[in-house]
């Protein structure tokens, strides 16, 4: 990792008008190939102009990430998909109904798009963000961008400013501060170069709600089972969105899951280690009253209970997923115990992320 040396300005801007004076000076970084952090509906992304490809290597830099892994590129509106990709009918039809939107859809490239960005394929990821700054930006710049998630390679993504500054300070030129993001995962990636489209990443637009327009939708093989007990393939999942800390999962009935929880936790406490447990809402009770037992006062070692939110409203743990895993980390627990939740509707791309963090591995308890 190369060390810190910019001076990384943070500037506010409102999330609904976004004062054309600071968008003007992000455009203008962007147009000197520089590189800005802006909201998006799904979280903050790291852009630069997606055709200066002297501008875009600086983004795998900045992030340590691998030059093997490609760009989703953001333009302002549908009607500029063919300035840099080569649309199908059904690209077209998706385009329409679902941008601005969370879909980031794969199709071949047009030749203006640097090799960099693709990571050499013949392919690019687009889409058009539904949030005002980045729209404001994308409009400004006039240009597309490029824009991974703005974390350093294998962290949570960044769901609010604060997440940003505390990766990549000194590493980027602009923050546009737009305040913390509304959905809290990435955007559902779909593959229309495939044979039968498919679905490379679930996010925030589900499963069902793509699959009402592609009855033939077919999802990438490693998610068919979300909650295999992996290991059968963990290498299929490298660590990734992850907290610093060990992840473990458990899959199983909610009362077994939580009893495991506890006798997982009881014994890393008792070799003297911190423990963070993710539950929800509906459990936080039990495991509030469970840990009382546990005299934090006199050890060296403590529990911290993170309730993700209630059990059947996905978008509220989607919303605080990422920055729950971050306040375990900034609060220095050794290891994350989480239970699984529902996979329908958004529940899909948090399973995912739950794996992820897990490196492929779930804890089957019954
Ligand atoms: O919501 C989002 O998608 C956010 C915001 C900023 O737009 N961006 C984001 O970017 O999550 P990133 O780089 O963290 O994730 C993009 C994913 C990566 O897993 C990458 O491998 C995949 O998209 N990807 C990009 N280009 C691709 C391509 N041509 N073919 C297949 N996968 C691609
Ligand atoms: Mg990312």
């Amino acid at each position: 990792m190369t060390p810190a040396t910019l001076l990384t300005q943070v500037l506010s801007v409102s999330s609904t008008a976004p004062d054309p004076v600071v968008i003007a000076a992000a455009a203008a970084q962007i147009q000197a190939g520089g590189l800005v952090a802006f909201p998006t509906e799904t979280v903050y992304g790291l852009g630069a102009n997606a055709f200066d490809a002297d501008a875009v290597a600086k983004i795998f830099t900045a992030k340590g990430r691998p030059a093997t892994n490609p760009l989703i590129v953001h333009i302002a509106a549908p009607e500029q998909l063919d300035t840099v990709a080569q649309p199908s009918a059904l690209a077209w039809q998706l385009a329409i109904q679902f941008w601005p939107g969370a879909l980031t859809l794969v199709l071949p490239k047009q030749g203006i798009i640097p090799a960099i960005v693709s990571a050499g394929q013949e392919t690019v990821a687009v889409r058009v963000p539904a949030h005002p700054v980045a729209i404001a930006l994308l409009h400004a710049s006039g240009v597309a961008i490029a824009a991974p998630s703005a974390n350093r390679s294998n962290r949570p993504s960044p769901t609010t400013a604060a997440h940003v500054i505390d990766d990549l300070a000194g590493r980027i030129d602009l923050v546009l501060d737009g305040g913390s993001t509304a959905i809290g995962v990435e955007s559902t990636i779909l593959d229309l170069t495939s044979p039968v489209p498919t679905l490379l990443r679930p996010g925030g637009i589900s499963y069902e709600q793509l699959q009402a327009v592609i009855p033939n939708l077919e999802l990438a093989s490693r998610y068919q089972q979300p909650h295999n007990t992996a290991a059968k393939s963990p290498g299929l999942f490298s660590k990734h969105y992850s907290p610093q800390a060990e992840f473990l999962l458990f899959a199983g009935s909610p009362t077994a899951v939580l009893g495991e929880m506890q006798a997982i936790a009881a014994q890393r406490l008792q070799a003297g280690q911190s423990v963070g447990m993710l539950c929800v809402e509906g459990d936080r009770a039990a495991l509030t009253e469970w840990a009382s037992q546990w005299p934090n006062h006199a050890l060296t070692h403590a529990i911290v209970i993170l309730s993700l939110g209630t059990a059947d409203q996905l978008d509220q743990i989607a919303h605080g997923l990422f920055a729950g895993l971050r306040q375990l980390d900034r609060q220095g627990v050794d290891v994350i115990l989480s239970p699984s939740l529902p996979t329908t509707g958004l529940g899909l791309a948090i399973a995912d992320r739950l794996l992820r963090a897990a490196s492929g591995q779930v804890i089957q308890v019954d």
